[in-house]
């Protein structure tokens, strides 16, 4: 099994560099604030964007160690933030009380608190970034947050009305996910200056991952052995249907699909109902045709990568694709 650890290394010394970036600039006044803060940035998770910033960067620089510098940092922090933000709202309106293995914040200080807290986030990434004059940056990377907002919105009208479509699920998961992973490894090649087409075979390939990457999301929510710190189960509680159970609604009767769904209602107040769910979703294949799905986009995002010479920067965002699909966290 491919570890983080093992993708990090060859960029560890501009991880480093970051880390004490956002340090330095993440600040807030107020002791409450501050504490809130300090929560939010102590449990960022597996800092997945910062490291496809940081390893397409080194990939694209044309110089040795161009990576570590400031434009560098400053794209990893922008999507960073802008992710943490998303994830702390995230939480409030799905009404999920952990996250990565511990209270989220909604769950400590209350939804009205972790709404401020997302929007403060969201105010001081822009500040810092429009104070830095990196403006080619800060557009390419905050100019595509409406998008997180338009998967968010177009998911919860669909859960609400169960009408989801195979088109409809992957554009709600471009938008909400994949953009944002595109929007990482695409800053990471403008911030060395990489030629505007090596900026959109980078998007491409962020955006692939990133499909993979909530799929992957998708089937863990359905998986007993996994390890995500976040309630599973959550998306059927909530309504929602993703691809392992429109797998299994696609091939369905017209009869099977009118109770599956008048089962998927229930699943809100009834936990024997989502227990019922995710056996029927594991037993008729929905979660091996999900992650067949998966791999297609993987197979794509590697693909992207053969433009490059070999180097340990590329050898490690293959890596990357793989501990995507194989992740149980
Ligand atoms: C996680 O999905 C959620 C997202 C990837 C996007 C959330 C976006 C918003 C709440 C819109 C607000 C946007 C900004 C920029 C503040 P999930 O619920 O499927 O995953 P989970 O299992 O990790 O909760
Ligand atoms: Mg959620």
């Amino acid at each position: 099994m491919i570890t983080l650890d093992s993708i990090r290394k060859p960029v560890l010394r501009e991880l480093e560099a970051y880390d004490a970036f956002v340090e330095r600039q993440f600040t807030a006044d107020g002791e409450l604030l501050n504490e809130m803060l300090k929560e939010a940035l102590s449990s960022r998770g597996k800092g997945i964007r910062p490291l496809l910033v940081t390893l397409s960067a080194a990939m694209n620089a044309r110089t040795a160690g161009a990576a570590g510098g400031q434009r560098v940092s400053l794209a990893a922090m922008l999507v960073e933030m802008i992710h943490t933000a998303s994830l702390i709202h995230d939480d409030v309106i799905d009404e999920a009380d952990t996250r990565r293995g511990r209270p989220s914040i909604n769950a400590r200080w209350q939804s009205h608190k972790a709404v401020l807290l997302g929007d403060y986030i969201l105010a001081r990434n822009m500040a810092i970034g429009l104070e830095s004059g990196q403006f080619d940056l800060v557009s390419h990377i905050c100019g595509r947050m409406a998008s997180l907002c338009e998967g968010e919105i177009l998911q919860a009208d669909c859960a609400a009305r169960q009408n989801m479509t195979r088109r409809t699920y992957l554009d709600i998961i471009f938008k909400k996910t994949a953009s944002l992973l595109g929007v990482s490894a695409s800053a990471g090649a403008l911030a060395v200056g990489a030629t505007r087409d090596k900026v959109t075979t980078m998007r491409r390939f962020g955006e692939s991952l990133g499909m993979a990457f909530q799929i992957q999301d998708d089937i863990l929510d359905y998986t007993p052995s996994a390890q995500t710190g976040k309630p599973r189960g959550n998306d059927l509680r909530e309504g929602k249907i993703t691809l392992p159970l429109l797998e299994v609604l696609e091939k369905s009767s017209e009869e099977r699909r009118t109770e599956l769904l008048a089962m998927l209602k229930t699943c809100h107040e009834s936990e024997e109902a989502v227990q019922r769910m995710q056996q029927i979703v594991l037993d008729e294949g929905g979660l091996d045709a999900a992650a067949a799905t998966m791999h297609g986009y993987i197979a794509k995002a590697v693909q992207m990568l053969s433009e490059y010479d070999d180097s340990p920067y590329r050898t490690s965002l293959v890596h990357l694709c793989s501990f995507i699909i194989e992740r149980n966290q």
